[in-house]
């Protein structure tokens, strides 16, 4: 290593959406002043920002009117009337949506300091939407029992990156705009930093720390169809991954019900939340066949697959009916324009239709991971099954598996879990830096290799060389075809066959840009090697999984198996091999919750 390519932080966050900021801004509020976060994106880029129907706490701010039902209107609760909802029912209903697979203590973590850190969003002066009285409202989101989505219109995660990135501003917070993580070093299982591009030049660096968090966001763009912005692409799962770090719980993988047709874009739950129905080809409300308590306002697994056999069995809508009504046209335009203002305009932008007059087009879109780098509730980073802590290490929002979301998330747990657990994860980190932790050192120059990674990517004959976007397209081809809403032995055999034979390919794949200056050509074909190197570990893991929990539906194993599978799946890199599985157990209490039949 050279001085000029080494920088020191006590503390460096890679991700600078919701988790990484918090726990930035966390660790510098207990006094620890030397904080750098790279973020690949503009930090305001992130795609916590993209969040629209809100976080969930249970603030008993609203509650239904009487006797009109789980879809009914809502009314404010008179201050000093009987509250309607609890940490506990938040508990229970997170718990049951996990599909039981999401750990309790963890889980009653999230729930209890739920409200909490609303208020403190709140003082810090988040724009929430208000009742008439002033305090924070609320909505219903799916598979939640009590109105306790808090919300700014449909923009809920654009206001709250937003004032946290303000706050970690004020407290002298360094940001590294557009520089890319490329890799964590980890010697002795003690973390000592990572190698980072800055974007603008090209060049490498070392960046030790005495402690690294990682909050690098989820993956759904190993899919065709996704909510998810060009920017998620798991660099820090598959980064975590290559150096020796398990992923758990990897085939857990939510498809929201309501994704623009044919694009994927986010049309938020809280269209449902406000009343919108859904409608087949025939016109039909067809959850009442589903889950008729519910309704359109089940869990998104069972949504997502309600939608996806009302399709295969021919009663979708669009030019290839592959799609599902989304009917909000008896909102009226005031609700709509004053709840959902996003949504109607990114349906005019991009379908051409006004949600006021006519009903939208959706489909399943890949939309949240459940699994990712394990971690426990203070954030630290988890090396095996027995819980062994990798030393100076943490995680926290959709990279990380904590697991408080199990085998499917409750539709605003995530701004929740992102949050809090980023917050928790600062202070904790805080404590480590206060307690002596020392910057350890790093054997040779770990940029070494990624400059040769880099040269053998832009060198050789252009002719012989596979193009990067082919090999990306036929990725999400078969991770679509084969590992989407419903999965089968078969499908999931065909995408590792894929996948294998991608991953050989990709070996000869050239990038045509061979300039060092701001090269996109580059950075996608290393978010291709991180699609490839994690889509293998879903695929892997969902094929050992013979049974149907949450998310992860085997039509051939339709159903949950609790005697074999009540266990999270922990895989570890092998070499070239495939990844060599694991289980672990989920932490119930038997006594108040133990494992339910699953109905809406
Ligand atoms: O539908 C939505 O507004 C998304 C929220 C979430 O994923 O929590």
């Amino acid at each position: 290593m050279t001085d000029t390519n080494v920088i020191t932080h006590d503390v460096i966050v890679v991700g600078a959406g919701l988790a990484g900021t918090w726990a930035a801004l966390a660790a510098g509020r207990e006094g620890v002043t030397d904080i750098g976060v790279l973020s690949k994106l503009h930090p305001l880029r992130s795609h916590s920002g993209a969040a629209q129907g809100g976080i969930a706490a249970a603030l008993n701010n609203v509650r239904p009117v009487a006797d009109t039902g789980p879809r009914g209107p809502l009314e404010p609760i008179p201050v000093g009337d009987e509250p309607v909802d609890s940490w506990e029912l938040h508990m229970f209903d997170t718990i049951k949506g996990s599909d039981w697979l999401g750990d309790q203590d963890a889980i009653e973590v999230l729930v209890k300091e739920a409200p909490e850190i609303i208020y403190e969003y709140e003082h810090m002066g988040c724009v929430f939407s208000r009742l008439p009285d002033g305090r924070i409202a609320q909505r219903r989101f799916g598979g939640h029992s009590a109105p306790r989505a808090n919300y700014s219109a449909d923009y809920t995660g654009h206001v709250l990156l937003h004032t946290i990135h303000e706050q970690a501003l004020r407290h002298g917070v360094k940001f590294y705009p557009e520089w890319y993580c490329m890799d964590l070093i980890i010697e002795d299982n003690v973390c000592r930093g990572v190698v980072a591009m800055d974007v603008l030049t090209g060049k490498l660096y070392t960046m030790r720390a005495k402690a690294v968090m990682f909050g690098t966001g989820g993956y759904g763009r190993a899919w065709k169809i996704t909510s998810n912005a060009t920017a998620n692409t798991g660099d820090g799962v598959a980064i975590a991954y290559n150096a020796g770090v398990p992923l758990m719980d990897m085939e857990f993988v939510q498809f929201h019900p309501t994704g623009l047709y044919g694009k994927g874009i986010l049309m938020s739950e809280a269209c449902r939340g406000e009343g919108g129905y859904l409608r087949n080809g025939d016109g039909d409300r067809f959850m009442e066949k589903y889950a008729s308590g519910l309704m359109e306002l089940a869990p998104r697994d069972l949504v997502s697959r309600s939608e996806q056999t009302e399709i295969e069995e021919g009663r979708g809508v669009g030019d290839d009916k592959q799609g599902i009504y989304l009917d909000m046209t008896h909102l009226g335009a005031e609700k709509i324009l004053s709840r959902l203002p996003q949504v109607r305009e990114l349906a005019l932008e991009f379908l051409g239709v006004d949600i006021i007059h006519e009903p939208v087009p959706i489909q399943p879109t890949a939309h949240y991971s459940m699994g990712g780098i394990p971690a426990n509730a203070d954030g630290q980073v988890i090396a095996d099954g027995d819980g062994t802590p990798v030393v100076g290490f943490y995680a926290a929002g959709e990279c990380a598996c904590v697991s408080v979301h199990g085998a499917n998330r409750l539709g605003t747990n995530s701004l929740l879990g992102a949050s809090l657990f980023g917050r928790r994860a600062g202070k904790s980190i805080a404590k480590f830096i206060k307690d002596g932790a020392e910057l350890a050192p790093i054997s040779g120059d770990p940029t070494q290799k990624h400059e040769a990674r880099i040269q053998h990517l832009m060198s050789g004959p252009t002719d012989k060389k596979e193009s990067v976007a082919q090999i990306a397209a036929e990725l999400k081809e078969t991770m679509t075809k084969n590992c989407g809403v419903f999965r089968t032995e078969e499908r999931l055999q065909k995408a590792l066959q894929d996948i294998k034979q991608l991953q050989e390919r990709f070996k000869n794949a050239r990038v045509m840009d061979t300039s060092r200056r701001f090269n996109t050509d580059l950075l996608g074909a290393i978010e291709t090697e991180h699609l490839l190197t994690f889509s293998e570990v879903i695929v892997a893991s969902g094929l050992n999984r013979q049974e149907s929990r949450g998310a992860h539906f085997r039509t051939d194993f339709a159903k949950r198996d609790d005697e074999k599978w009540l266990k999270h799946t922990m895989a570890y890199k092998n070499g070239d091999d495939g990844p060599k599985l694991g289980y672990k157990s989920v932490n119930i209490d038997w006594e108040k919750y133990p494992p339910q039949e699953r109905k809406y």
